[in-house]
């Protein structure tokens, strides 16, 4: 089965800073509490006239765009549409499809959402593999966006301290396999330590029992790793760059210190960017791309864990490698 390599990256910020001083004034909470137990300063939720679709519209308009200048990629290329969230505006249609409408995408292409919360992105990574090597097509469109602000209790200072808005998208390429390494290792445990409404319950807000999920990340995160590095049959050290889900600094922290892999490799936004669950890694990606973080050639490894439960691990290519090697030549 051919491989994916990621070619550009975009992302959708919310446009309200909420510090952690301004949620003081809302619950019995401090910035002294949460910034030494969650690594946050502040987080971005949705302005005035924004939504999850205005995110997603902005974040996948600018992998385009940039596909566009760098690649030469139109719209007619696309192949599929894979969006991962866990807060689309309505349940049909698809945050997916209103982004095909909004950004005139083709029509005869697959075009979906996946729901696997804060792995949603790596989960529909290998869901767009899927559907490309089933295809036949060259490029797809991969996003992560969420509105959590609409799903918080804003009383409840257990979650409305974490969780943000934002989005981050990719545009992928299938290779042959021979041509870069990649290495997908998905899973889940089911368990109701993260919910959020269903059909049981008239609560439509995100809970959590905090401890319990601290537990499970710290422990399937390095499972996951350990499996995308496997299946992608590279070592450790081939790795250019760790984006784990930004959940919490402190179980970043945890994770840094127990691998092998050097902590400077570990690209960390938390602190202003918050829990955007789906949203999260491929926003980090976007801000690394910005920043000039990324080469050509990089070798990611992506870590998402989340609600479900879920975890998912994937090592994935940056960049076309041979662009610069000939540039080089
Ligand atoms: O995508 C996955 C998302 N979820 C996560 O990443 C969550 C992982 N878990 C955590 O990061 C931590 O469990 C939290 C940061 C959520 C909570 O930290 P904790 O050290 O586990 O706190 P706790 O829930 O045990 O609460 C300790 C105390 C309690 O008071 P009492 O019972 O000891 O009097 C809470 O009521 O802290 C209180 N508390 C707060 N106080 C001030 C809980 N939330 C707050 C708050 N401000 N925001």
């Amino acid at each position: 089965m051919d491989h994916i390599r990621i070619l550009t990256t975009g992302r959708g910020i919310a446009s309200r800073t909420v510090t952690n001083d301004d949620l003081s004034k809302v619950v019995d909470t401090s910035d002294d509490w949460i910034y030494p137990r969650t690594g946050i300063h502040s987080r971005q939720i949705c302005g005035e006239g924004e939504s999850v679709c205005t995110l997603a519209e902005e974040a996948v308009g600018k992998a385009l765009e940039k596909g566009k200048t760098r690649f030469g990629i139109r719209e007619e290329d696309i192949g599929c549409v894979v969006g991962a969230t866990i807060s689309g505006a309505t349940a049909t249609p698809s945050l997916s499809c209103l982004v095909q409408q909004a950004l005139h995408l083709p029509e005869q292409i697959p075009v979906l959402d996946v729901n696997a919360a804060c792995s949603g992105f790596v989960y529909a990574l290998e869901v767009a593999r899927g559907l490309l090597c089933a295809n036949g097509k060259r490029y797809g469109l991969v996003f992560g966006a969420e509105a959590l602000s609409r799903l918080l209790d804003w009383q409840d200072r257990t979650t409305c301290i974490l969780f943000a808005d934002g989005a981050g998208a990719a545009l992928i390429e299938r290779v042959p396999e021979k041509e870069v390494p990649y290495g997908s290792f998905l899973a889940a445990r089911g368990g109701t330590e993260i919910v959020c409404g269903g059909v049981n319950t008239e609560d439509p807000h995100i809970r959590m029992d905090g401890k319990a999920v601290f537990r499970f990340a710290v422990t399937v995160i390095p499972v996951a790793a350990e499996g995308a590095l496997s299946l992608a049959g590279v070592p450790a050290d081939a790795i250019s760059h760790v984006i784990c889900h930004q959940a919490n600094a402190r179980i970043l922290g945890h994770v840094m210190r127990k691998s092998t892999i050097p902590r400077e490799k570990f690209f960390q936004n938390i602190s202003t960017a918050g829990n955007t669950s789906a949203a999260s890694i491929p926003s980090a990606l976007a801000q690394m791309e910005e920043e000039g973080l990324l080469k050509e050639g990089d070798l990611l490894l992506l870590v998402g864990f989340g609600s479900g439960l879920t975890y998912a691990g994937m090592v994935i290519g940056y960049g076309r490698k041979e662009a610069e090697d000939e540039k080089a030549e």
